[in-house]
């Protein structure tokens, strides 16, 4: 039998990006989409590039590099939105644009409140309907490959979905979306919904059918499949279920569960090249600074180990006894190359390509240094100590300043004091400082010598690999002016990994300031 292939759209560098206290320069958005591609995604949604500057340059560059997969981009039913979306998509070799308007009356009454819209709930819903086929005949200018988002469908009410559904398509759009906006639908109840627009959208052969599900019921895999299952040909999702509040459907889970119950989903298929599942889970960990949980399904580090005696003694007998994939299915390599000071250039340059990464010739140089440095501290440099390498020196945030020394004295009965040296666009600052403990000296005195001093959010720090030369990762959050910036950094030594993270948030903070003030939080949809 013939199967029906399900489109995977990936939205973790637009709705993944959206999760609380992350963002992700352009360079490193671009890193990702080429790995996206090499997992063969149908369809990358780069960003929402009238939200920010930022957006716009990524979605443009990803346009410009990634071939393959449709470069998509979000916008709201706005011409203004959709002016800069085709902007930013111009040079992609297939692009798309995904339009779309909130549709339920919690929506309707939360965004659509002003009486310019309408009196009454019905004349607020023909606003709504007449914005939304606009917008869609508006980006049928530049495009035929048009995508409609009916906002909050899960809990929208089901004559009026039905009818925007049939006006948008009419209009010119390709591909509806049914977003569960909330997570709040059930996978009976989810499923139903899509069989039911097939039901009755009297045009609805003429569009592939998606679905977009959120996971703040622990839902949206589930509510996904049955969604196909219901003749949804078009799946929404991120890598490692990434997104606003809770999530979004995960892209792994999906593809796996249809690739491994291929029994029960035997009229559909992916073209995902599941090989690559696993170091696109770690390369978005990294960039994001998400780890992922060691139970996590699919690519969690649990997700294929076995450890109770009776477990083991099955798993050895006959693998399937506890096994329902096998973890080369996703990426999990058995055999490794083991990387020491002595492996070379060519060696490490190697290794970073396996990881997904395509570094230019400078990037190289300066993560072999660090390589190095890291190397001569460890017998042996780990895939883990590779990316926070690569997230603490591949970035495109300007390096307003540098910390190009720290010295730290602390210890029982003494006043913990500080003293670093910031390199500027045009001067080395020095400055010394005590404080409660290492890190609040180290901070005390970067504030000292950069004259910067946002409120201190919070803090973190976790061993990124095992052992006791193993690299510590600090994240701190800082905020002025009611916007928040995060930053990171990496060292064997913690109190410098979380000078490097303050001083990263300093520089992320003073480039968002310098390019005019856009917001931290981008543009509400
Ligand atoms: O969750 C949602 O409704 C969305 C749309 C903007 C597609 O992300
Ligand atoms: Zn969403």
């Amino acid at each position: 039998m013939s199967k029906e292939k399900i489109i995977i759209f990936d939205t973790t560098l637009r709705d993944g990006e959206q999760a609380a206290g992350t963002r992700l320069g352009a360079r490193e958005k671009l890193e990702i989409a080429r790995q996206l591609a090499r997992l063969k995604v149908d369809v990358i949604e780069a960003g929402f590039p009238a939200s920010s500057p930022e957006d716009f340059e990524a979605v443009r560059l990803i346009s410009q590099q990634i071939e393959g997969p449709v470069v998509c981009g979000l916008t709201r039913a706005i011409a203004e939105d959709i002016e800069i979306c085709q902007k930013a998509l111009a040079k992609a070799r297939r692009f798309r644009i995904h339009t779309g308007i909130g549709v339920s009356e919690i929506h309707i009454v939360g965004k659509f409140a002003d009486d310019k819209y309408g009196k009454t709930m019905g004349e607020k819903q023909a606003t709504i309907l007449k914005m939304a086929v606009d917008a869609v005949k508006h980006t049928a200018q530049y495009t035929s490959d048009i995508e409609f988002y009916a906002e909050d469908s899960g809990r929208a009410d089901r004559g009026f979905l039905y009818e925007i559904l049939e006006a948008v398509i009419d209009a010119g759009a390709t591909t509806v979306n049914i977003p569960d906006t909330t997570g709040y639908s059930i996978p009976e109840q989810y499923g139903s919904l899509i069989r039911d627009i097939r039901a009755n959208v009297p045009n609805i052969e003429k569009a592939t059918i998606s679905v977009h599900c959120h996971d703040d019921l622990g839902m949206a895999v589930a509510n996904s499949l049955a969604g196909v299952k219901n003749g949804a040909r078009q799946v929404e999702g991120t890598i490692n279920g990434v997104g606003e509040r809770a999530g979004n459907a995960a892209i792994e889970e999906v593809v796996m569960a249809i690739h491994t119950r291929r029994d029960f989903f035997e009229e559909v298929e992916t073209g995902i090249n599941t090989r690559e599942f696993y170091r696109t889970s770690r390369m978005i960990a990294d960039l994001l600074g998400m780890p992922v949980p060691a139970n996590k399904a699919i690519v969690g580090r649990n997700a294929f180990a076995h450890s109770s005696g009776i477990h083991v003694d099955g798993f050895l007998k006959k693998r399937e006894t506890y096994e329902i994939m096998r973890p080369e299915t996703i990426g999990l390599a058995e055999s490794r190359v083991v990387l020491t000071a002595r492996t070379g250039r060519h060696g490490l340059r190697h290794r970073l390509e396996e990881m997904g990464y395509t570094l230019s010739k400078e990037e190289m140089e300066k993560t072999y240094e660090r390589f190095l440095a890291v190397a001569d501290k460890k017998k042996e440099v780990f895939d883990e100590d590779l990316a926070a390498i690569i997230s603490d020196e591949i970035h495109l945030i300007e390096q307003t300043y540098e910390l190009l020394y720290m010295h730290v004295a602390c210890g029982t009965g003494t006043l913990p004091t500080a003293s670093v040296k910031i390199k500027t666009k045009d001067e080395t600052r020095q400055a010394a400082a005590c404080g409660d403990g290492p890190v609040d000296a180290a901070y005390e005195a970067i504030r000292e010598a950069t004259g910067q001093s946002p409120k201190l959010e919070s803090y973190s720090i976790r061993a990124v690999t095992s052992g006791k030369e193993a690299l510590g990762e600090a994240t701190v959050r800082i905020s002025e002016n009611a916007r928040t910036f995060v930053g990171r950094g990496i060292s064997t030594d913690i109190i410098e990994a979380s000078a490097r993270a303050y001083v990263d948030a300093i520089n992320r903070m003073v480039s968002a300031q310098e390019k005019g003030g856009q917001p931290e939080t981008k543009a509400e949809l």
